[in-house]
This record gives structure tokens, C-alpha cells and sequence, in this order.
């Protein structure tokens, strides 16, 4: 197991690649805390979690704001006894183009997926320096390169780039590393609404010749958050099946 006695937090896994995680957490021996403010959810993974013979505790958290995301951490370390690793996988989007974008869905964008992560990676943090080790990785995308329709959630997940290597500079000298992944077209529910001829046509893109799964970026996860990843820090990981290698 590769990932036996550690605890993991995984923000927003009450559905999509979140709970892909942290069902795959689990199963390598990880007990896996979930903050998501989606309470249901996040009740169902952690109980299906358990069910399957896992450790899990779930929470109703909105990692938008500090003081719920300070309170995540500190739950964690409660109930687990200490924190090895944070998924800031929670993420949203509120797509329209930028003429028409108002100050509200700009806001809400910033607000959850790199605020969110600033407070729950520096919350987390605090508890890992005191054990000198951590791994820390949160959910970019290939829209950091730029995408119709997504200037807040782009830049949001361009700007997750830097905020990932500035932490892992300041945080090398605690034992923690902190990496970023950025997916591509991946089947949640949050690419469900896209229609089906669109769907399709983003799938011919891809040369590996299929969408992602929520699987193939929890196994991106598993990867850098095991005790052997302890070399690699500061860089972003494009899971995307090739399809960014056709813009260069
Ligand atoms: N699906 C894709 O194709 C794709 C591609 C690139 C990047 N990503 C990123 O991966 C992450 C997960 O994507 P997904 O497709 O599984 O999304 P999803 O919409 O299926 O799930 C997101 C989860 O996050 C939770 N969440 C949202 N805002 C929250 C908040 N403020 N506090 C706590 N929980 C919150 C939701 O309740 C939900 O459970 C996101 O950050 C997303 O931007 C997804």
C-alpha cells in the first residue's frame, strides 16, 4: 500500500475526480478527510469509503473561506492525529466571455480555486512543518492556457502555477513538496453540461484517442503524494491524454 497510516485531506471530493481520489487514497491505506461544501455529498464518499473497509470523515467546508478552511485542517488533524497530504482538488467554473462577465462571477471564480487553495495549503502547512514533511498538489487545468469563455476560471488556474512554485521554494526547507496537476478533458459532471457534438469533437482532439477519467488524475495524485515523490516539487503535471501537445 502506497500510501499505508498516512491522512490525506481532499477538498471537494464529494463527487468527480475529488472522490476518484479519495476512494483511491483509502484503498492505499490512507485515512481520508473531506471538506466539500456540498455536505451530502461529501457524507457519501466518505461512506462508501468506509464501507469498502476505509478510513473517512467528511465536512461541510467552503475552502473560500479562511476561517471554514483553517477549521477543515484543524479538523483533520483532530480526528486523524496528523495531516501527510492536501488535495486541493475543489474547484468551480462560471463560464461566459469576458465582455459579458459580471464582477460577481469573476469574484466567485477567484474566490474558490486560488483563494481557496492559498488557505487550505497554508492552513495545512502549519501542521506538516511541525512534522517536516508534506505533500501538497492542487487541480490547474489546460485552461490556464487559455479558453473561450473561461477568463476567471483560466485565470485562476494559470495563477495556481505560480502560487505552486512559490510555495514549494518557501516550504522545500519543511520537507513538503507542492505540485500542481493540470488535466484536460476529463468526464465529471463539471464537463457534463458541455453538449454531446461538442463533447465529441474535443474527443477527436485527444491523441490517446479518449476522454479522461476521473481515475487517470486521482493515479496523477497517488503519484506525487507518495513518500517516494519526495524529489519532485514546484511543477505542474498536464494529464490530458496529448491533447495540449496540438497548441504546442
Ligand atoms: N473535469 C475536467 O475536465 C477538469 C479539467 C481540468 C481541471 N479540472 C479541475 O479539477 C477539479 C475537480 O473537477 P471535477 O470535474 O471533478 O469537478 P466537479 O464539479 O465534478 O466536482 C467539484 C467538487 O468540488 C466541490 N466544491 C466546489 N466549490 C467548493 C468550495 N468552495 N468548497 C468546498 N468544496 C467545493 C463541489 O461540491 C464538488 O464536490 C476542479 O478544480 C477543476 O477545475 C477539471
Amino acid at each position: 500500500m502506497i500510501l499505508k497510516d498516512q491522512v490525506a485531506v481532499v477538498t471537494g471530493a464529494g463527487q468527480g475526480i475529488g472522490a476518484a481520489t479519495a476512494k483511491l487514497f483509502a484503498q492505499e491505506g490512507a485515512a481520508v478527510f473531506i471538506p466539500d461544501w456540498d455536505e451530502a455529498a461529501a457524507q457519501k464518499t466518505a461512506q462508501q469509503i468506509v464501507k469498502a473497509g476505509g478510513k473517512a470523515k467528511a465536512m461541510k467546508c467552503d475552502v473560500s473561506k479562511q476561517a471554514e478552511a483553517e477549521a477543515a485542517m484543524a479538523a483533520a488533524v483532530k480526528e486523524f492525529g496528523k495531516l501527510d497530504i492536501l488535495i486541493n482538488n475543489a474547484g468551480i467554473t462560471r463560464d461566459v466571455s469576458a465582455l459579458k462577465m459580471e464582477a460577481h462571477q469573476w469574484e466567485q471564480v477567484i474566490a474558490v480555486n486560488l483563494s481557496g487553495v492559498f488557505y487550505c495549503a497554508r492552513a495545512a502547512a502549519a501542521h506538516m512543518r511541525e512534522r517536516q514533511y508534506g505533500r501538497i498538489a492542487s487541480a490547474s487545468s489546460i485552461g490556464a492556457f487559455g479558453n473561450f469563455g473561461q477568463a476567471n476560471y483560466s485565470a485562476t488556474k494559470a495563477g495556481l502555477i505560480g502560487l505552486t512554485r512559490t510555495l514549494a521554494i518557501e516550504w522545500a526547507r519543511y520537507g513538503i513538496t507542492v505540485n500542481a496537476v493540470a488535466p484536460g478533458f476529463i468526464e465529471t459532471s463539471m464537463t457534463a453540461a458541455m453538449p454531446e457534438e461538442a463533447k465529441e469533437a474535443v474527443r477527436k482532439t485527444i491523441p490517446v484517442g479518449r476522454a479522461g477519467q476521473p481515475i487517470d488524475i486521482a493515479r496523477t495524485y497517488l503519484f506525487l503524494s507518495s513518500p517516494n515523490a519526495g524529489f519532485i516539487t514546484g511543477r505542474t503535471f498536464v494529464i490530458d491524454g496529448g491533447s495540449a501537445l496540438h497548441g504546442g
